[in-house]
């Protein structure tokens, strides 16, 4: 099979002086899309709570790629925490120019079972994290009057169909999708546009060991729920993320990219488990619609 879609889309200098932040940027595909930004020469910070792994992921995507990368630990719960993460970009590299929101707690489970805490754990990763990236760089940009910045945010899909058994995240994808929106109008007027992407299922270990965790990955086969029939590649979301974090994207505003083969809407149409029905069924199925036609 042709697998372009696993090779990077562009191959310049296409990022060449924009200095981004992605949170979460040191495991999965925060680090997927670092590194892909690094090779089209943007300095990235990448931030997360454990800054041993932090640096491990830097030095080796500096070595990879050339580029340069600053390791921040910063807890996106704590705004004083962004706002020393974003201090110490404008120290060593002088500006920032992207928010790749992209940190994420998440975990199956019925939803009665969930303490207050564990439900507070999730939306203040994900929704009160967001926000407090965007806010503390948002008012950066404005305050300095930066002629354009661009925030990218990772959803889901469930942020607008809903889904059981991950509702903290659901509901604080939900809001973080309200907060591209609002804002992509709100502050287009400063320059700063702002996108959202929802992946489907693209394999990592954070997501995979609390979403499928034990034998639940050989029971359920996440890419028989995907009409291309195949999980996400990292570079094809990469490919998607760099697009909207140059320049090349820049009339695109308040959007949300969907990129999962389809999967959501394979879940929604009312008669698509007619897939189900082999071919040779259809002759006697269309005899039988005739026939009931006449009388
Ligand atoms: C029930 C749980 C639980 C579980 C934790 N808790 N795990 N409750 N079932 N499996 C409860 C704890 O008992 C505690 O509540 C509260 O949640 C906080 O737990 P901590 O372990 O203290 O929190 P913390 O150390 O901050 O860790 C946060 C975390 C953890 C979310 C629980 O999983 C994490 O660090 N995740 C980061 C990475 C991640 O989640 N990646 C996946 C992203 S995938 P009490 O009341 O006991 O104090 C994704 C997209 C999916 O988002 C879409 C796929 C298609
Ligand atoms: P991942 O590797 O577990 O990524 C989550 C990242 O968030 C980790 O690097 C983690 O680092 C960081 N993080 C967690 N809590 C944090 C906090 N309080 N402060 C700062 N950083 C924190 O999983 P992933 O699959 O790559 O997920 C990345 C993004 O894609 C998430 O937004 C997720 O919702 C989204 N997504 C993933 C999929 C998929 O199929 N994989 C599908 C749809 C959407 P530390 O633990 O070191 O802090």
């Amino acid at each position: 099979m042709d697998k372009k879609f696993s090779e990077p889309m562009f191959n310049g200098q296409e990022l060449k002086d924009k200095v981004i932040v992605v949170t979460g940027g040191g495991s999965g595909l925060g680090k997927s899309m670092s590194r892909y930004f690094l090779q089209l020469g943007a300095r990235v910070v990448i931030t997360s709570r454990n800054l041993e792994k932090l640096q491990k992921a830097a030095s080796e995507m500096e070595k990879e790629t050339g580029g340069n990368v600053l390791p921040v630990r910063c807890d996106v719960r704590n705004y004083n925490e962004v706002e020393t993460m974003l201090a110490a970009t404008l120290e060593t590299f002088g500006k920032v120019d992207g928010l790749l929101n992209n940190a994420a707690g998440n975990f199956i489970s019925p939803t009665e079972r969930l303490s207050a805490h564990a439900f507070d754990t999730v939306i203040d990763i994900v929704l009160k994290g967001s926000k407090n990236c965007t806010l503390a760089l948002g008012k950066h940009w404005i305050k300095t009057k930066q002629e354009k910045a661009v925030v990218l945010n990772i959803v889901t899909t469930y942020a607008f169909t809903g889904s059981a058994y991950v509702v903290p995240s659901a509901t604080a994808k939900a809001g973080v999708l309200a907060m591209t929106r609002s804002l992509a109008v709100e502050w287009a007027k400063y320059g700063i546009r702002m996108n959202a992407i929802a992946p489907g299922p693209f394999p990592t270990k954070g997501a995979w060991d609390r979403l499928l965790p034990g034998d639940l990955k050989e029971k359920f086969d996440i890419s028989k729920k995907v009409p291309l029939r195949r999980v996400g590649e990292h570079q094809e979301l990469a490919n998607l993320a760099a697009y909207l974090m140059s320049d090349f994207s820049a009339y695109v505003n308040g959007e949300v990219i969907t990129i999962d083969g389809g999967e959501w809407l394979q879940g929604a149409g009312e008669f698509n488990m007619l897939e189900a029905i082999p071919q040779t069924m259809w002759d006697m199925l269309e005899t039988m619609i005739r026939a009931g036609k006449d009388k």
